[in-house]
């Protein structure tokens, strides 16, 4: 039967940890990171169309480019191109998660218009073709399909599905101050770091998770924090708040994130948090 609408949740992602392992000649940096999605996220809707179009709503309505280069329209059409439709659809974008905030927002909603488009064109595409697409919309891309906690590596494309992980509550806080990542990494002075993927042991208990985390960073905050100090001052927030286990910055920034026993604690964070800096931008939530 055909599909008369179908719906998705665009989790944010969260990098619990970002190690930059190397340069390619083009350019890109090779990373290691531990990779995972909040239950917090913005919602995709595709309806039957004649043609391609989209509306945003939502709070970070404002902050999306409604033209050509929208990365969602950008999805959309590729994977219309690839699979030979020629149906549209009426894309509706609810935007929830700060947008050039380093949680995956873009690449989270192209992942899920892909997804949705899928399931409303009633496609099936051979395997890779869908993960090829999704790379060359973004680096960040391919992990969204999923979802999952995985490790990322190469530019982003390099996959592994990731252990189980002890369940969390988490915080995510953003000051409100875009930053491009492709400034982050160009901003970067220190050299490479290793592949630090967390042995069995490293995840047996909570505890044992945290320690592992607290001896890994992202190689991306000390750059970013050289371009917008707020952030280091956002790090250093979070890490006071009552009940704090870790407190990392997420991708190339600006959005930082607090991890909790639960999200009951990461709500009174945020509480508290909220009062004495009332610009900050506060989501609790649980990873998935
Ligand atoms: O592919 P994406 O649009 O997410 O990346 C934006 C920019 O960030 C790239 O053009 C590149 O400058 C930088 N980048 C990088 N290494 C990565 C991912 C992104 O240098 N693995």
């Amino acid at each position: 039967m055909k599909q008369e609408r179908v719906t998705a949740v665009a989790p944010a992602k969260v990098n619990l940890y970002l190690h930059v392992t190397g340069r390619r000649d083009d350019g890109y940096h090779l990373l290691d990171s531990l990779v995972v999605f909040t239950e917090f996220g913005d919602r995709v809707t595709v309806s039957p169309a004649p043609d391609l179009t989209l509306s945003v709503g939502g709070p970070f309505a404002a902050a999306i480019p409604n033209g050509g280069d929208n990365l969602v329209l950008r999805a959309a059409r590729a994977l219309q191109q690839a699979a030979g439709v020629t149906a549209g659809a009426a894309i509706h974008l609810e935007k929830f998660i700060p947008v050039a905030a380093g949680v995956g927002g873009g690449s989270a909603d192209a992942a899920a218009v892909l997804k949705t488009l899928m399931r409303l064109w009633e496609l099936t595409l051979e395997q890779g073709r869908l993960e090829a697409l999704a790379l060359a919309l973004g680096a960040d891309v391919p992990v969204c399909l999923e979802s999952r906690s995985a490790y990322m590596g190469g530019i982003g494309e390099d996959l592994t599905a990731a252990p189980d992980i002890p369940k969390l509550g988490i915080l995510l806080a953003n000051p409100g101050i875009g930053l491009s990542t492709p400034a982050v990494f160009k901003a970067r002075t220190s050299s490479f770091s290793d592949n630090a993927r967390l042995t069995p042991g490293e995840l047996a208990t909570r505890t044992d998770f945290i320690n592992a985390l607290s001896t890994r960073n992202n190689d991306l905050s000390e750059p970013a924090v050289s371009l917008v100090p707020e952030v280091g001052d956002l790090l250093v927030a979070l890490g006071r708040t009552d009940h704090c286990l870790l407190a990392r910055m997420s991708g190339s920034g600006a959005t930082c994130f607090a991890l909790y026993e639960d999200q009951a604690a990461a709500e009174k964070a945020a509480e508290s948090l909220g009062n004495a800096w009332p610009d900050l931008w506060l989501q609790a939530s649980n990873i998935r």
